[in-house]
């Protein structure tokens, strides 16, 4: 088989921040908390919290690595009474986020070794989510250090398990950037980091109780803090599901115009026209659709290849797939982890199965863990997809030249609208599929994940989400109460 450069995810060992996975000094460091037994979790509120102890489980081996104490609902209702705005001066709260930041840099070797733990993260996929999550952190600081509106109140921030500490970090980051109190409730799967972040968070100087961790269920916690009327904005990011459960509570309980930002799910496509320069389209594909195991917001879902090259290319997507390293999140050159748990193994799995006939190709994984086989699956096209596949699994449609009007309409009509990807060297045509494909973030002849802080505002419309883009000027003003109306108004 024609094969891809085998170095897929090269070039993201190294970052800006200076963490180069080569270097001994940050390997020991992460070897030495490797090491370390169990790791512990519980809600850090300002009252005594109270709840059930869980176990928290590696996705790679399916050992238990921690414990985690659930909060119980009078754990809720007690950080909710407690729970007061951060009444700081704008410029000392920037300066206690950026302190912040330097905080999560330095302790680095514990949260890679947290995320690869409970997460499952390879290192370099560790390592980009330290740097995502330290970006928010200046980021906001910088956006909001010389504002002088004030606070909403209260901010119910519901984060999920893919990017436990980035994202987790961004919703607070930016609600206490404008003085609001929060409430925070990371995902089931993943509380050791956030826990870890809070503890941080709060040695850089956040008031208790202006950021209180509430570790436990969506359907306890997430319920009960989306659902109490003290509540005056909620920030979530996870599935499209529950987000739309997430409006209709706070429509039955919130204040009315209580803002809602969600950012959601995707069933993303990328184009590649037999314009494109082969090898290069095929690395942004296998990396946009396996790495992290797939388990990106902003994965390639559903890859439409020109008919005239797309059995090469085909081909060479095979090829690269076999070099895929797949298994240990530890080892340096692992490209692709598990997936985080249990039920979602199975859950691809089955779907797979279900597929097997419409197979392209498909790797073999090591035993023990949750490890999904990344998979080529032939489609007629974006239609086919029932739902978001979360994991490993890519879904390749061929058109043909004078059907591409036809493909962009097909892609529009699911109505998600998170990323696309477009690899061409016709200029005129990146404009005209720019002008027409409705997405949040669009990517040409690159791959279609890892936004930037910053430079690369990220998320969608429709079914994908709410907006404003995180990591963009529009995200911070809405944590900020609104401005009184004009007098006369
Ligand atoms: P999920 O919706 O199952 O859970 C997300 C969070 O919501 C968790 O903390 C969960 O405990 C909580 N929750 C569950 N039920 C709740 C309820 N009734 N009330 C309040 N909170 C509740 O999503 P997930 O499986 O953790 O994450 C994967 C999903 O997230 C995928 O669909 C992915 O596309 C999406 N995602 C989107 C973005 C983006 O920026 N658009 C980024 C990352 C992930
Ligand atoms: N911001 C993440 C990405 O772009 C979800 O992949």
């Amino acid at each position: 088989a024609l094969r891809a450069p085998a170095a897929i995810f090269g070039e993201k060992r190294r970052n800006s921040k200076g963490f180069d996975l080569s270097d001994r000094g940050v390997l020991a460091a992460i070897e030495t908390e490797r090491t370390k037994p169990l790791q512990t979790a519980h809600p850090l509120t300002v009252s005594d919290p109270s709840g059930a102890e869980k176990p928290v489980t590696n996705p790679a081996t399916g050992e238990v690595v921690g414990t985690v104490v659930e909060a119980d609902p009078a754990t809720v209702a007690r950080a909710l009474a407690d729970a007061r705005v951060w009444d700081a001066p704008a410029p000392e709260r920037a300066a206690v986020l950026e302190r912040a930041a330097d905080l999560f840099e330095e302790n680095f070797g514990i949260l890679f070794a947290i995320l690869a733990k409970e997460a499952g993260k390879t290192l370099p996929d560790a390592v980009g989510e330290l740097r995502e999550a330290v970006d928010f952190l200046r980021y906001y600081a910088r956006e909001g250090e010389d504002v002088s509106r004030g606070p909403r109140g209260i901010i119910a921030a519901i984060s999920p398990w893919n990017f436990p500490l980035a994202i987790f970090t961004g919703q607070i980051s930016a609600a206490l950037m404008a003085g609001n109190a929060v409430l925070c409730k990371p995902a089931e799967q993943t509380p050791l980091v956030a826990f870890k972040a809070v503890e941080l968070l709060h040695e850089a100087g956040i008031p208790k109780s202006a950021l209180q961790l509430l570790t436990g269920r969506g359907s306890v916690v997430g319920q009960a803090i989306t659902a109490d009327p003290r509540v005056k904005g909620v920030v979530f990011t996870g599935s499209t599901d529950t987000a739309q459960r997430i409006a209709r509570t706070i429509a039955e309980n919130l204040a009315p115009g209580t803002p809602l930002i969600a950012e959601t799910g995707g069933l993303n496509a990328m184009i590649v026209d037999s314009t494109a320069l082969t090898e290069q389209a095929v690395r942004d594909v296998v990396a946009s659709s396996f790495q992290s195991a797939g388990q990106r917001c902003s994965a390639l879902r559903c890859l439409y290849l020109q008919e005239d090259t797309a059995p090469h290319v085909i081909e060479m997507i095979k090829g690269a797939m076999d070099e895929l390293v797949i298994g240990d999140p530890w080892l340096l050159p692992t490209d692709v982890g598990p997936v985080i748990d249990a039920d979602a193994c199975d859950e691809i799995a089955a779907y797979i199965a279900n597929n097997a006939n419409a197979v392209l190709h498909q790797v073999d994984v090591p035993g023990g863990g949750f490890f999904v086989p990344p998979t080529m699956l032939r489609v007629d096209g974006i239609a086919d997809l029932e739902r978001e596949i979360f994991g490993p699994v890519l879904h390749v449609a061929t058109f043909k030249a004078r059907e591409l009007d036809r493909v962009v309409e097909a892609i529009n009509s699911r109505g998600f609208g998170l990323t696309f990807g477009l690899h061409t060297r016709i200029d005129s045509r990146v404009q005209q599929i720019a002008e027409a494909i409705r997405v949040g973030n669009i990517y040409v002849n690159r791959n279609q994940i890892g936004a930037v802080v910053g430079s690369q505002p990220f998320g969608g419309e429709g079914l994908s989400g709410t907006g404003p883009k995180a990591g963009g000027p529009l995200y911070l003003p809405r944590f900020f109460a609104p401005d009184p109306a004009p007098a006369g108004a």
